[in-house]
């Protein structure tokens, strides 16, 4: 998709189709000689929080659609805050609301290209470029299509370029250019988590990483020989059982000087989580391709950084293994020892991502990071703790964790600290090594973020996205996310506005 920006008079942008807030319909209605029609659109979805009214009109624009139910202000309970939310938090539901079913709408258009007026949508105070990137990231979301699989052409929106449209012309021609970056981030991202797993293995993650080369990008590949080399015991007892080798990838992209220190971003890149010796049940082992959308999303946010050439270094590690019970698979009760030394009893082998993810960590150290950032669907407790709308976000430091907290916000794509206490590191003490790999069943998100804890000594964060990263009730799909609040974080950090 292609985003651009667009100010001056609205009803001259020469779109097919122009989506407009309800504010705005009397005004262009008129201007377009259309008043009637876009009366008895209006009249239909009045009351209607979410509710797009649709006008034909003859020439260009050749459609109008006319967003939400009520005027601002109008105070319907939508626009509340609920309790415990910031001012504002209401008005910004009922904005992403709008947008959502907008770009739904828009979609589903045989349109190829659109103009969207951002001035007169009420977000509860958010500026025009906010609205902008989150009206094209709503699009973004609605005309992406995962089709590498059919074997008959399938149809797919016509939609290809949206000018965002506001008076204030530098707030949507930056958001038109992040939004652009973003697109082709999440797209990765989510083109990845949905890939089956006899496709999307670690040599496919590694090819993906490969992929971002260009100027100003290095890609290196560690391979199991490599890992041995480095002591990652952990990490290889995970890729023991399968026949896929695992590859470590690092994409090393340097948008400021050499000597800033970058921001390192870890996913954990499981291909196909079947647990192992310690076998998950039938029921939703399917879901376990998913298990890699914390590389999937590290290897998009690079994507954006990268397009959006943001002035800041980043390094994105994707930490790709199979987690298979072949023959020579690991055993609960293994002994291990990792690359920083430490020793692990692996008492389930079901807890994997963290076996994978503690050699990589320890590997980030060389870079001397500013902040080191790991994604992973690594717990079923943390769905059970906050399911889809929140991942669960750990942290050593305060400014990290509050600036993520922040990039989460802004985006919609949201986390929600959790405490990281000494008590819980109890649960990882064992007989025969320096820790276990499990802290039995309570509190099952925070054990595992405390095991991580261990071999992070820089500036960490830990996002468990075992809700997030995918969605949907029969058919689940990737969501991308946290590709677009890891984004903003980068922005935010190239701008020196986060750690
Ligand atoms: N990949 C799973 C976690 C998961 C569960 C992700 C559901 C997405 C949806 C992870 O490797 C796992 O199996 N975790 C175990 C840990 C346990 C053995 C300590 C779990 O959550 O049950
Ligand atoms: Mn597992
Ligand atoms: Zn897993």
């Amino acid at each position: 998709m292609r985003y651009t920006a667009k100010t001056g008079a609205l009803v001259e942008t020469n779109a097919s189709c122009l989506v407009i807030p309800r504010a705005l319909a009397g005004e262009i209605g008129d201007a377009l000689g259309a008043r009637q029609a876009v009366e008895r659109a209006l009249a239909a979805t009045k009351g209607k929080p979410g509710a797009v009214a649709r006008v034909l009109l003859d020439g260009r624009p050749s459609r109008l659609l006319v967003v939400g139910g009520e005027a601002p202000g109008e105070g319907r309970k939508e626009r509340k805050e609920k309790r415990g939310e910031p001012a504002g938090a209401g008005a910004e539901r009922a904005f992403h609301k709008d947008v959502k079913a907008a770009a739904k709408a828009l979609a589903a258009e045989d349109c190829a290209d659109a103009a969207w007026a951002v001035d007169g949508f009420d977000a509860g105070g958010r500026e025009a470029c906010w609205k902008a990137r989150t009206a094209l990231a709503a699009v973004s979301a609605a005309t992406y299509r995962f089709t590498r699989f059919k074997s008959k052409k399938v149809s797919r929106p016509k939609l290809r370029r949206v000018a965002v449209h506001s008076t204030n012309r530098s707030g949507v021609r930056l958001a038109a250019r992040h939004a652009t970056a973003l697109d082709a981030g999440l797209a990765l991202a989510k083109d990845l988590g949905n890939g089956p797993p006899n496709v999307c293995d670690p040599a496919f993650i590694a090819a993906a990483g490969r992929d971002l080369a260009q100027s100003d990008v290095t890609v290196e590949v560690i391979d199991e020989a490599k890992m041995a080399k480095l002591g990652m015991g952990a990490f290889l007892s995970v890729t023991q059982g399968t026949r896929r080798p695992a590859k470590l990838v690092v994409v090393y992209y340097q948008g400021a000087a050499a000597e800033q220190a970058p921001i390192v971003l870890v996913g954990k890149g499981i291909t196909f989580d079947t647990g192992g010796t310690n076998l998950k049940p039938n029921a939703g082992m399917g879901e376990m391709k998913f298990d890699m959308c914390g590389a999937a999303a590290v290897l998009g946010a690079a994507k954006a950084a990268i397009a959006a050439r943001l002035p800041v270094n980043v390094v994105a590690m994707a930490a790709a293994a199979e987690n298979m019970p072949g023959g020579a698979a690991s055993r609960p009760s293994d002994i291990v020892t990792t690359m920083s030394g430490k020793t692990v009893e692996i008492l389930n082998t079901d807890a994997e991502g963290r076996l994978v993810l503690c050699d990589a960590l320890t590997y980030a150290e060389r870079f001397k990071p500013r902040a080191v950032v790991d994604v992973a669907t690594l717990t079923g407790a943390q769905v059970v703790a906050l399911g889809s709308p929140a991942s669960a976000l750990y942290a050593n430091d305060d400014e990290l964790a509050d600036a993520l907290l922040a990039a989460g916000r802004t985006t919609h794509d949201r986390f929600w600290r959790m405490p990281l206490w000494e008590d819980y590191q109890e649960q990882l003490k064992s007989e025969f090594a320096d820790m276990k790999n499990i802290g039995g069943r309570s509190a099952g998100s925070i054990t595992a973020a405390c095991f991580l804890s261990r071999f992070a000594n820089y500036p960490w964060a830990h996002l468990d996205i075992a809700g997030a990263a995918f969605s949907g009730s029969d058919n689940k799909r990737a969501t991308g996310r946290p590709t677009a609040a890891l984004f903003q974080y980068l922005l935010d950090a190239a701008a020196g506005q986060a750690p």
